[in-house]
């Protein structure tokens, strides 16, 4: 009904014309500011005076009384029983000793890079002497300091540590800022972000203004956001002379961020650690009462010089060393330790560490060893709870009276994440399980072993096939370095790595950046709404910068799903997908969603794509779990409409207080599913504050029972990712343009069908493992896709029949050219007539 002149330009007159509907387009979806703490206006929780422009004298006098006022807090607290006992503690913490000299080379510097082992106080300490040297100078109610955090966990953790260090509450001096969930108060003066939402912040204030420290910690990791953050404030600096900047590291190479600017100085924080003992795989072999059959040396990696042979090279050492490590354990028997035999032997398995090797070790500590927490590092959300489940199998660790399981990962809920800093009760052994967050930024006060299994779930990009792969890799030195490293902060410790000495040799000093080994879309979008030039040009100022055809792949899917058009400039689309904190496709399903009138169920698909599966497939009752998924499809060939009808099927569930059950007998993760629900509020909230969705909600559901529709505004999000369909006689055949034959996981509704009557299929994710494997997939007809798929808002219909030509041409269908323009004079007419 609402068609005007082409659908695709329609589109663009939507969102045209919502635009115009704000003064100017940046400040868009951060207009308002209140002080609650909805996502809809986080960023107004970043404004605050500026102490640059000259304030009236009424204003100077409320901020300086306002500083006297903090200080005098702050020594109220210091001198009570309770705040003497937290200074004696801080003050026992060896970055105390480096206190002066840290805050001499902050005023005397603009960037200062500071190093120290984990634990010596980097984090919890440096930005409170920054606040108190603040405080102390009358500056308290004018200084704004940021600290960013990779983790949000991190963020949330480390925030409610330093307000209990200052005898506060969360929101009072301290704050934290992560994404969708914030406590900050009108007096807050020490931020603790992700760095995200510093980017973020970024977008709407190029020069932060009015803020007066900024704190990057954690940079060893270099993890995307954080290279390209340090892009981004090399570039301010020089705009804002008096903007300081530290940045803080756990391992000791500092030399590359201090050359980065421009030789920076250094502060290493000498650390105290007790010494943690090193058990190889061999003598851990030894201490379970196994013996590891000798295997054969392996050829030692040679000296090649250019990144890819090394990385070529050290993949096939790693191999060769899984499987000698794989006879080795296959003499290797755990069963006396109540392991299910069936997968002892996968200790080596790309996809599964050994479970029952970890048990064994487990319950070798628990037995026989002092008392003290064990640290368990896993590879992933996935294993940690299959490990889990098997844990609570076995008779003794299954206990609750005598150990205390716990898992720790990026997503869990906050109020889980409490119980990891606890102490348990006398007597009851604390087991962590954790991924590699617990590495640097989580500090776990009470761990005496650690258990390593000496990988990590490692995102890495084929270049070349333009193929993101998610797979368990062997962890670098650095890494596993600082995993022994937190056996050892309260007592001497013990570490046990699951792996040979060899293997070890064998790691790479330090991980590869992630810039390095991801793909580029959400920072190319980003590079692109915050101005800040070509993306070739800014991505080639990074620490290290990506290989040219990364960034080519990433430029060309922007321009194919019309974020970008073809002078590389954002399009009024690709504008709003830098506003929502999302992936691009999915934002752009939600753009969809919105604009089309069925927003309900995709708000439900964007949330499950965006948190995870909440379908879940225990190891042991894979067939139960597939089929009772399968209900869930009711022949649509769709895993997202799958999704949307459990989600809804467990709302109604908890609207009768039966979620639970609801839950259990199909195989659901009722926390994901919570967190779905949460995460579809908040979109709400984003999409309301873009303008996207009316205030009152009114029409956007109009068209949500429309199950084409919704196909077809799925395949708007995920194009192009699109796959053939062939039925052959017995089995399908599906092919994807890069790939050629690709592979459906068996979790997937269609990867149990026979028949698949659709010609393609959109998919969420591709992943390599050995061949290439589809995630979640809905099938999709030839006029969906022909509408839909690509880049409708730019080139109107005819540009988007040149676009799909290769594709037609490709996958033998050319007659869908004839149906679409069909379809277009079709449209022409009706719109004609009206
Ligand atoms: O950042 P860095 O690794 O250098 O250390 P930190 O996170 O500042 O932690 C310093 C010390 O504070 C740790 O050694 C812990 O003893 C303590 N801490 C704590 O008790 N509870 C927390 N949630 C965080 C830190
Ligand atoms: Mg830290």
């Amino acid at each position: 009904t609402g068609l005007q002149r082409e659908v695709g330009a329609l589109l663009g007159d939507y969102l045209a014309r919502k635009q115009t509907n704000r003064e100017s387009f940046p400040h868009l979806p951060f207009s308002r500011s209140s002080s609650t703490d909805s996502f809809a206006n986080d960023e107004g929780l970043f404004e605050q005076q500026d102490p640059q422009t000259p304030t009236s004298t009424v204003m100077e006098k409320i901020l300086k009384r306002r500083s006297l006022q903090l200080r005098n807090q702050q020594q109220a607290w210091e001198e009570s029983p309770e705040g003497q006992r937290m200074l004696e503690f801080r003050r026992s913490l060896p970055a105390y000793k480096e206190k002066q000299a840290l805050l001499e080379a902050i005023s005397r510097n603009q960037v200062v890079v500071v190093s120290g082992e984990t634990g010596c106080g980097k984090t919890t300490q440096l930005p409170q002497y920054i606040l108190e040297s603040e405080i102390d100078a009358a500056r308290g109610a004018t200084c704004s300091i940021i600290c960013t955090q990779p983790r949000r966990i991190s963020a949330m953790a480390v925030s409610e540590r330093v307000a209990a260090e200052r005898g506060e509450k969360l929101g009072e001096s301290v704050g934290y800022k992560v994404r969708l969930e914030g406590i900050k108060g009108r007096d807050t003066r020490l931020l603790f972000c992700t760095t995200g939402i510093l980017l973020r912040r970024l977008l709407i204030d190029r020069n932060l203004k009015g803020v007066t420290h900024v704190i990057v910690d954690e940079i060893h990791e270099r993890g995307m956001n954080e290279d390209f953050l340090l892009i981004v404030l090399k570039e301010l600096l020089p705009r804002r002379p008096e903007l300081r900047l530290v940045l803080m590291s756990a391992t000791l190479n500092a030399e590359l961020f201090s050359s980065y600017f421009h030789g920076a100085p250094m502060i290493h924080i000498p650390g105290f650690t007790y010494p943690v003992r090193s058990n190889f795989l061999e003598n851990v072999l030894e201490i379970t009462g196994h013996r590891l059959t000798p295997y054969n040396q392996i050829d030692d990696y040679g000296q090649e010089k250019s990144w890819k042979m090394q990385k070529q090279a050290l993949r096939k050492r790693k191999s060769q060393i899984a499987s000698a490590v794989e006879d080795a354990l296959e003499t290797a028997d755990f069963r006396e330790y109540g392991s299910r035999t069936r997968d002892s032997l996968s200790c080596w398995n790309p996809d599964s560490i050994g479970f029952n090797l970890i048990e064994a070790v487990l319950c070798h500590i628990c037995r026989k060893e002092r008392p003290g927490a064990i640290l368990v590092f896993m590879t992933g959300w996935d294993d940690i709870n299959s490990l889990k489940d098997q844990l609570l199998a076995n008779p003794f660790l299954g206990d609750p009276s005598k150990v205390l399981l716990l898992a720790c990962h990026g997503s869990m809920a906050s109020s889980e994440q409490r119980l990891i800093f606890d102490k348990p009760e006398d007597g009851v052994r604390k087991i962590v399980l954790a991924t590699n967050m617990a590495e640097t930024s989580i500090t776990i006060n009470d761990v005496v072993f650690v258990v390593d299994c000496g990988k990590a779930k490692e995102t890495s990009y084929d270049a070349l096939n333009n193929t993101p792969c998610l797979l368990p890799t062997w962890i670098s030195k650095a890494s596993a370095r600082q995993r022994r490293g937190r056996a050892g902060r309260v007592q001497p410790g013990e570490c046990y790595h699951l792996y040979p000495r060899c293997v070890y040799d064998a790691f790479t000093d330090y991980q590869l950046p992630e810039l390095l080994r991801t793909p580029l879309q959400s920072l190319c979008l980003q590079i692109k709404s915050l101005r800040l030039g070509s993306i070739s040009d800014f991505l080639s100022r990074a620490l290290q910068s990506p290989e040219p055809l990364s960034i080519q792949n990433a430029i060309e899917y922007l321009k194919v799903i019309g974020a970008l058009d073809d002078k590389e400039e954002l399009t009024v689309l690709g504008r709003y997908l830098s506003m929502l904190p999302v992936e691009p496709k999915l934002g752009k399903m939600l753009i969809y969603g919105a604009i089309f009138n069925c927003l309900d169920p995709i708000l439900t698909v964007v949330a499950g794509l965006s948190v995870r599966d909440p379908f879940l497939t225990p190891f042991d009752k894979r067939d139960l779990a597939d089929s009772a998924k399968s209900q869930f499809s009711c022949r649509d060939y769709s895993d997202h409409l799958a999704l949307v009808r459990a989600y809804e099927g467990w709302k109604d569930a908890e609207r009768e207080h039966s979620g639970y059950e609801y839950c259990w007998k199909n195989f659901l993760s009722a926390q994901t599913l919570k967190a779905i629900d949460s995460l579809r509020k908040q979109f709400i909230f984003l999409l309301k504050d873009t303008g996207l969705v009316d205030e009152n909600f009114s029409t956007c559901n109009k068209w949500s029972r429309d199950e084409n529709l919704i196909r077809a505004v799925i395949c708007a999000g995920l194009y192009p990712g699109i796959c053939s369909v062939v039925n052959k006689e017995k089995s399908i055949a599906l092919k994807t343009m890069e790939d050629g034959q690709v592979m459906l996981y068996s979790n997937s509704v269609n990867g149990r069908e026979a028949r698949i009557p659709y010609p393609w299929l959109v998919f969420n994710e591709k992943v390599k493992v050995n061949s290439v494997f589809l995630r979640d997939s809905t099938a999709v007809s030839d006029t969906v896709l022909l509408l839909f798929g690509g880049n409708i808002t730019q080139g109107g219909l005819d540009g988007h029949l040149k676009m799909l030509g290769g594709y037609l041409e490709f996958f033998m269908r050319p007659d869908l050219a004839s149906t679409y323009l069909g379809l277009k004079r079709e449209l022409d007419e009706l719109l004609h007539n009206k």
